[in-house]
């Protein structure tokens, strides 16, 4: 029994083709992942990831988690992209909104706000703090601007040499200007593998570190991403839930639609959504091809973006994420006098509601003509978001190669660094301007 559910009914009647009939076509990609004889081979290393992964690192995550959260209140994960977003998803799919955790996880380097920066140093100055430098090219210039001034306030604060016992550094095994950097001071060091891209990295010490430094069972995530490699190593679309979301959203895209939105009706979903849109959006959105992945968190958009979902544009189709089990819930009260005509929902739990507002909107937008995918999974557990995170890849691999691209590079990411750098005066970029 697989541990999510993939319902496609809402989707069926806007196909043209029926799933099956792309078995044969399945087979053949299942084959070119596998083999490794397709576009970008050289990095299918996420592939067997939740099995082949470096023990005795992995013992060592454990055992730096270990330390950080002894001698540290916050944790300060440094990095773009890949390298931290499975992290801030899986951190919001597990967390508990409002409870205070022994060690505080913090993020920078994702982006290059001073305003964000300064207020974040002002917030660590009477705190212990560790930082986890995550970047695999050792190169990006967010984090890399984002590490140099939180050394210092960690050099300020601790000395130099103190300083270098705080900072765990994750990248690439040789080279780059972080392994460099780490060696140089002997910072703890962890490996992004070479075939492991940075979307594709949740699994290793980019996301496994902080996961755990924050008190998350990160064996379980493990455990269900191992249970997920085995369920969608066969290729059947009868069984394997994984390649039939990849062929449904194909079919759906070949069909006109060009807009996937991922909608969930709980906050804890809402970072999976970003690191999803990256893994999908980075992955398929090249050669002028690929659909354009947008998100939501319902309700609360449906009195946003709701509107255009029902009657604007027909471009679009959702993936529904549908949490069964939830694990705290609130029964509605009753009230004497009923003065805001709410009795008729006294005695029901929130999540009974929630589900409800889930039906109605699907069928409300696929009576809009807008088809809907439902993926159920059980609760929020760190072993489902293991399972989910590999459901995500090999649906992501497989995608990409249905519409003929290469799932693991991304050449059009350079395209601003280079006006960037000739605008900054960067040595070597002075002729982009001209
Ligand atoms: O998926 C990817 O490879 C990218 O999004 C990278 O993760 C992102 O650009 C950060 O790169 P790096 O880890 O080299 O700093």
């Amino acid at each position: 029994m697989s541990h999510i559910e993939l319902n496609i009914k809402d989707a069926q009647s806007f196909l043209t083709q029926k799933p099956e009939s792309l078995q044969e076509k399945v087979n053949h990609l299942h084959q070119v992942i596998h083999e490794k004889t397709g576009q970008g081979n050289d990095y299918l290393g996420w592939l067997n990831l939740p099995i082949d992964y470096d023990k005795s690192e992995y013992n060592r995550i454990l055992i730096s988690a270990e330390r950080i959260r002894k001698n540290s209140q916050v944790l300060v994960v440094i990095g773009i992209g890949g390298s931290y977003l499975g992290a801030k998803a899986g951190l919001e799919f597990l967390n508990e909104p409002f409870k205070k955790n022994a060690l505080e996880i913090v993020f920078a380097g994702h982006q290059m706000s001073g305003h964000y920066l300064s207020n974040l140093l002002d917030y660590l100055k009477d705190k212990d703090f560790s930082i986890n430098v995550i970047s695999k090219s050792g190169t990006t210039t967010e984090p890399a601007i984002a590490f140099r001034v939180l050394k210092k306030a960690l050099e300020e604060k601790y000395g130099k040499e103190q300083a270098k016992t705080r900072i765990y550094a994750t990248t690439d095994k040789k080279r780059g200007a972080l392994y460099t950097v780490a060696k140089e001071n002997g910072y703890e060091m962890f490996v992004i593998p070479d075939d492991v891209g940075g979307r594709f990295s949740v699994l290793t010490a980019v996301g496994l570190l902080p996961l755990k430094a924050a008190g998350i069972d990160t064996d379980q995530i493990l455990k269900g991403a191992q249970d997920a490699l085995k369920r969608f190593s066969n290729p059947d679309l009868k069984v394997n839930e994984s390649y039939l979301y990849a062929v449904v959203r194909y079919l759906l895209y070949t069909s006109g639609k060009k807009i996937e939105m991922l909608v969930g009706y709980e906050p804890n979903l809402l970072y999976l959504n970003e690191w999803w849109k990256q893994l999908f959006g980075e992955s398929e959105g090249k050669d002028h091809k690929g659909l354009f992945v947008a998100s939501a968190g319902f309700s609360t958009d449906l009195h946003s973006l709701g509107q255009y979902i029902q009657e604007g544009e027909r471009h679009l189709f959702e993936t529904v994420v549908s949490v069964k089990n939830s694990k705290k819930d609130v029964l509605i009260p009753e009230e004497e006098n009923d003065l805001d005509e709410l009795n008729y929902l006294k005695g029901k739990p929130l999540s009974y509601v929630n589900a409800q507002a889930l039906k109605g909107t699907m069928m409300a937008h696929k009576d809009g003509l807008v088809p809907n995918i439902l993926l159920t999974i059980p609760q929020f557990d760190a072993y489902t978001f293991g399972y989910l995170v590999y459901f995500f890849e090999k649906a992501c691999a497989l995608s990409a190669y249905l519409i003929d691209v290469n799932p693991f590079n991304q050449p059009g990411v350079e395209a601003y660094k280079k006006n960037m750098f000739a605008l900054l005066g960067k040595k070597g970029y002075e002729n982009i301007l001209k």
